[in-house]
């Protein structure tokens, strides 16, 4: 990335599928079939947002609403926004591109409504857990062998207040 690179954020489109499943195939281990990404893209497309460097897509995030139980209260169902898969190209990393994607992300879910957010994580992925207390995520508990390869996974949740649109 130079500084005269053209850095766009934006929503997601369908022409953009090939290289969104590809990144998720080189950086995560959680792949998902096709359908998945177009399931997950109609029903909240404002929340499907990827960077695009000099014309090719450098990072995704996806996300969707669930409505259910509360994680704060087990008597009261929540709207809740649940960010599903973001990943960013090795060679980018570290540039804040992840920040500005869960940012928008986020605040789109906020205005769809979400009145508490949340996300898994593998508890070895250190990089991703900052990313999230960045973002003002806290565990809130350890889901053990929640992975196919028993893995445990933190649920990381955040209730929306009136300051919680990221700027
Ligand atoms: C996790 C990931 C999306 C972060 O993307 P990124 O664009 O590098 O993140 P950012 O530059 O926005 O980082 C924001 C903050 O997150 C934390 N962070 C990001 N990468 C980190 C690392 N390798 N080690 C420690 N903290 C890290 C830091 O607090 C960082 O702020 P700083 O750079 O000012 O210290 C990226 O590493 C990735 O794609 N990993 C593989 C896929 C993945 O694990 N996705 C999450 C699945 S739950």
């Amino acid at each position: 990335m130079t500084e005269q690179s053209s850095v766009i954020f934006r929503r997601f489109e369908l022409k953009d599928l090939d290289q969104v499943m590809e990144i998720n195939k080189q950086t995560l281990p959680e792949n998902y079939p096709e359908r998945f990404f177009r399931t997950i893209f109609s029903e909240l497309p404002s929340a499907f947002l990827i960077c695009e460097i000099n014309g090719d897509v450098v990072g995704y995030t996806m996300a969707r609403l669930e409505k259910g139980l509360s994680h704060y209260s087990i008597f009261h169902r929540a709207k809740k926004g649940h960010t599903v898969s973001v990943a960013v190209k090795p060679e980018y990393r570290r540039r804040g591109l992840a920040t500005k994607l869960l940012k928008g992300s986020i605040n789109a879910m906020i205005e769809h409504g979400a009145t508490e957010l949340f996300l898994e994580v593998r508890v070895s992925n250190s990089a991703a857990v900052n990313l999230y207390k960045s973002l003002g995520y806290e565990i809130l508990k350890e889901i053990r062998h929640y992975y196919r390869n028993y893995e445990s996974a933190y649920l990381m949740v955040q209730k929306i207040t009136k300051n919680s649109k990221k700027g």
